[in-house]
Order: C-alpha cells, then structure tokens, then sequence
C-alpha cells in the first residue's frame, strides 16, 4: 500500500491513536516553537502532512498565509472540515515531492510527526529537500522526528526492523502495518547529511526525554534555508 492509500485508510480512525490527541494540537505547536527559542508570526508557512488539521487553525492565526499540504486527500478532507479560516489553502501532494509547489513560497514551514512515517532514508531527504526549496532563503523550517539512539544494538534493532516490515507489510492488510505508517530512524549521521545535502544550516535543536519508538529520540530543529 503507498502512502496515498495508506493514509486514507488511517483518515477513518481515532485521530488520537494514528495522529495525536486533536485537544493538543495548539499547545504542541506552541511548544515546538519555544523550544527552539522562536515566537514566528506574519508571512506565509508551509505546514507538510496537515492531517486532520490539529495544528492548522493555530497557525491561521499566526501567519498570514498557510498552504496545508498532505499526500492523503481522506486526511485535508477532514482538515478541511476542521478549519475554515479564510487564510488556509488546501492541497494534495505526492509522498517525496512537493510538485505544483512554487519555490520559495514560505517564510516558515512546519513538519510534525510526518518524518517519522517516511519508509527510507531517501525519502526523508528528498522530502527535507522539498521543504528547504519551497522556503524563501533565509527562511525557517521547524521540524520534529525521531532519531536513532548511538550504538551496535539500535543499528542492529533497525536491520532487523528494514527487513520485517516489508514481510509485515505483505503479510497484512492493515494501514498500520504498511511501509508508509511505520517509518525508518535515521542516525545522528545520516540526519546532518540530509540536512546538508538540503543546505538547510541548524539554528537549534532540542531533545524530548524518548520517543515512542524503540532505540529513538524525538528531536527538534530549527533550521535555516541557506
Ligand atoms: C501522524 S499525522 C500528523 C499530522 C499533523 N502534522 C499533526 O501533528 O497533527 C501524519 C500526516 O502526514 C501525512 N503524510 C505522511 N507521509 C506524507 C508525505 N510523504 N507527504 C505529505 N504528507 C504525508 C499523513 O497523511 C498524515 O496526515
């Protein structure tokens, strides 16, 4: 199942157990900008993998402009009934690729809890890349994911991990157990690669105390399109 069909499986159940309790989206959004020490406001922001729209409103309010982008139409139906603020525009975008996407668009753009979902390494950073060239330069990207803990065993859990979750995916029907829900770690390593290789230049990074995947951290960076 692609990304597209995956996600539009998982638009018909409880937004709390596939995407996040719909209560905490402000305070989360909140919280992601003061921890990395940033209070934007005004401009236009890109906000990647909108869902149901649980942060969507709150940044109507802050910014301007808001393009919500999602690869799953079932998802921007829902967010779509979720926000009617004048200033937020809707669209479907391809799993990679932000195509019909103009470059330079955003002063700001926001991706929470999406990275995580992402099935490569490549496909985090093309989609890291997408989000660096739709920025104006000089322009932020805040962004939350997991990393990889350091070490022999999270690199061998991850292995182990590459190879049962294309068997699993075969093996059974469900949304939860496709590629594009249960996601890749990256290391420490590979991130700062990506980032490099998107010239997006970190501005500050913050840790929360795990993740709620094995041998992972939830990281959050602020980071500048150069
Ligand atoms: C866990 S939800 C998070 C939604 C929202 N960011 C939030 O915090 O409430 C992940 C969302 O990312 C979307 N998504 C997954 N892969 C994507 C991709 N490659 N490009 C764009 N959106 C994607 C899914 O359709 C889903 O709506």
């Amino acid at each position: 199942m692609d990304a597209r069909g995956t996600w539009d499986a998982l638009a018909s159940a409880e937004t709390e157990e596939v995407v996040g309790d719909p209560a905490r989206g402000r305070e989360e959004l909140d919280s992601l900008f003061a921890r990395l020490g940033a209070d934007p406001h005004g401009g236009a922001c890109v906000e990647l993998g909108c869902g149901p729209g649980r942060m969507t409103g709150a940044l109507a309010e802050r910014f301007d402009r808001v393009l919500a982008l999602d690869v799953s139409p079932a998802m921007l139906e829902r967010a779509r009934r979720a926000v009617t603020a004048e200033n937020v525009e809707f669209a479907a975008v391809s799993a990679g690729s932000l195509h019909g996407v103009p470059d330079g668009i955003a002063d700001v753009a926001i991706c929470y809890l999406v990275l995580q979902h992402l099935p490569s390494r490549a496909a985090v950073g093309s989609t890291l890349g997408e989000l660096a060239r739709v920025l104006v330069p000089g322009g932020q990207a805040f962004v939350q994911l997991p990393v990889l803990d350091p070490g022999a065993r999270p690199r061998l859990w991850r292995l182990a991990r590459s190879l049962a979750v294309p068997l699993l995916a075969r093996l059974s029907p469900s949304p939860r157990s496709a590629r594009a829900f249960r996601g890749f770690r990256l290391t420490a390593a590979e991130l700062d690669a990506a980032l490099s290789a998107a010239r997006l230049r970190l501005i500050a990074r913050d840790e929360g105390p795990d993740a709620p995947y094995r041998y992972s951290r939830d990281v959050f960076l602020r980071l500048e399109r150069l």
